[in-house]
């Protein structure tokens, strides 16, 4: 199956949505909701515990019906197929891309499976405290050093997770700030802290950098011989990570076919599973599967990932809004925007199409933001509700709190449902003088409610917007799973490195550049 290399502008959905787009643009959604009193019913998708009710958009059925087309014209079918078949899909690595692979427990590779009964055998034996220290002591903290998708994704899950964690204490250093690693450093006892060194490639500046002090530190209290109890790795580099001086009996295998921002489902999750046991770990692989599953074969007018992957299109090529906010009304869920940012923009921030084509005529990815609610409402609320920008917004709800406080879960999501309504209806002051508190209201909200916060259904919220990216992404008709975009900064930061090592900046050609650097070092 060839993955699409289809222009979306060049469709005839596209024209015929473009026409629609001048007749809907101006219809405010309550209009809308009073012309077709059963919209909820078809605007809205039950899967298993999530509900999302998508009602609250500046869309009709001729709307969906024009994104749906669009997505047969682009082959979503064939590009979804040629993903799971594990087809190289990533063709500017020429890799596959087989995140999902990592998840499906009936097809999984020989290696996945091993590697994940390591994790097993490992994390048990950290939480257990069979796994001892130099001096005998079993683990207290588990120090997760790593950046990007090697660090964003286990945060985040660590995070949301943090009801069901155990008495290991998870800390993670990801900048080559040395006040991070300071910082994480300050009050830890080498006898009880284990530092997993997490990189794909292991030639990450940052990463190393920090593995290196965190080595030199450690080994003023410990001798080389004790590397072994305190440090292990995850990467797909072998011989990088032996000559950090990690032994191979404690290297945790990666693979190329594994993006580092899809990777928290690989040994990249070793600290996940440190911090919730394996078990846990296992359930939110499980979710994710699950996620997979529906996104393969529910019809596309049925398909959350598809539904959620064309109305961002809509807003983003026909609205031309240039963001999109997430706001999940739960504190658990507090890294998921950071998360996103890379899922997100690192896969679709591409200006070159499918074809090898400039794309200079149509927008491709969305500058994702956001917080969570309800805190988000006393911060930039103000902007979505009067501002002149067109954000749609990601509302996330779980129906049952995990703590049972029903008279603050009351209020939550009394706040979730009564933002959505007051950013979709608005309200209009008659008197001139009073115009300052009009609302234009017409701000489109998805609501996604969640029964309850599990690890299983974190891995299939996760997989939602996994697949939600990789539907704009076949839509753009761009490569996702690339992102040469990263390359340009890295390569001019080792000359300024030179430059400031040298405390020389006669070589830099950049004359604003050359001019900040004397001031950093004179
Ligand atoms: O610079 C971007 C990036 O390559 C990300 O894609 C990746 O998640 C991150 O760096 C870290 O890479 P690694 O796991 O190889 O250290």
């Amino acid at each position: 199956m060839a993955f699409p290399k289809i222009n979306p502008t060049q469709t005839q959905a596209w024209a015929a949505l473009l026409s629609h787009y001048q007749q809907i643009n101006d219809r405010h959604m309550v209009d809308l909701f009073q012309q077709d009193q059963d919209r909820v019913d078809h605007m809205s998708l039950e899967w298993r515990d999530f509900y999302l009710d998508f009602s609250k958009n500046r869309i009709d059925t001729t709307t969906l019906k024009g994104l749906l087309e669009l997505a047969e014209e682009c082959k979503l079918s064939d590009a979804i197929e040629a993903q799971f078949a594990l087809e190289k899909i990533n063709e500017t690595e020429d890799r596959a891309v087989g995140h999902t692979a990592l998840r499906n427990f009936e097809t999984m590779p020989k290696e996945v499976s091993e590697t994940l009964e390591k994790m097993q055998v490992f994390s048990e034996s950290v939480i257990s405290g069979d796994w001892k220290g130099f001096t005998g002591k079993p683990i207290k903290t588990v120090v997760n050093i790593g950046i990007g998708g090697s660090d964003l994704g286990p945060d985040m899950v660590c995070e949301a997770l943090s009801y069901y964690r155990n008495h290991l204490e998870v800390r993670f250093v990801s900048n080559v700030d040395g006040d991070h690693v300071m910082e994480v450093l300050k009050d830890l006892d080498p006898e009880t802290t284990l530092f997993l060194v997490v990189s794909k490639s292991f030639t990450t500046q940052e990463t190393l950098t920090n593995a290196s002090t965190i080595r030199s530190w450690f080994l003023e209290h410990a001798s080389e011989a004790d590397i072994a109890k305190h440090f292990v790795a995850v990467s797909t580099n072998l011989d990088a990570v032996t000559e950090f001086g990690i032994s191979s009996e404690q290297i945790f295998p990666m693979w190329d076919w594994v993006g580092g921002r899809f990777s928290l489902w690989s040994a990249v999750g070793l600290s996940i599973a440190c911090a919730v046991g394996y078990d846990h770990f296992e359930a939110l692989l499980r979710g994710a599967h699950e996620m997979d599953q529906h996104f393969q074969e529910t019809p596309f007018d049925r398909n959350m990932p598809v539904i959620l992957g064309l109305l961002s299109v809509w807003y983003n090529n026909f609205f031309e809004a240039e963001t999109e906010c997430l706001v999940p009304y739960s504190q658990y869920l507090s890294k998921m925007v950071p998360y996103l940012q890379q899922a997100v923009m690192e896969s679709n921030g591409k200006h070159i199409d499918r074809n090898g084509q400039p794309i200079d005529y149509y927008q491709t990815g969305t500058v994702v933001w956001g917080s969570t609610g309800t805190n988000a409402q006393h911060a930039f609320f103000q902007l979505l509700h009067q501002g002149t920008k067109l954000v749609p917004t990601d509302f996330i709800a779980f129906a049952s709190s995990l703590h049972g406080q029903q008279d603050h879960q009351d209020k939550l999501l009394a706040n979730f449902l009564a933002q959505t309504e007051a950013l979709m209806e608005g309200t209009y002051q008659q008197d001139p003088a009073d115009a300052f508190k009009s609302f234009k209201g017409n701000q489109p909200t998805n609501s996604l409610i969640i029964e309850k916060l599990t690890p299983e259904n974190l891995g299939s919220l996760v997989a939602l917007y996994e697949h939600k990216l990789f539907v704009q992404g076949v839509i753009w008709n761009i490569y996702s799973y690339d992102q040469w975009g990263v390359q340009l900064g890295k390569v001019v930061a080792k000359e300024t490195l030179r430059a400031l090592q040298d405390q020389d900046s006669g070589e830099l050609s950049n004359f604003s550049t050359q001019n900040l650097v004397k001031r950093i070092v004179d």
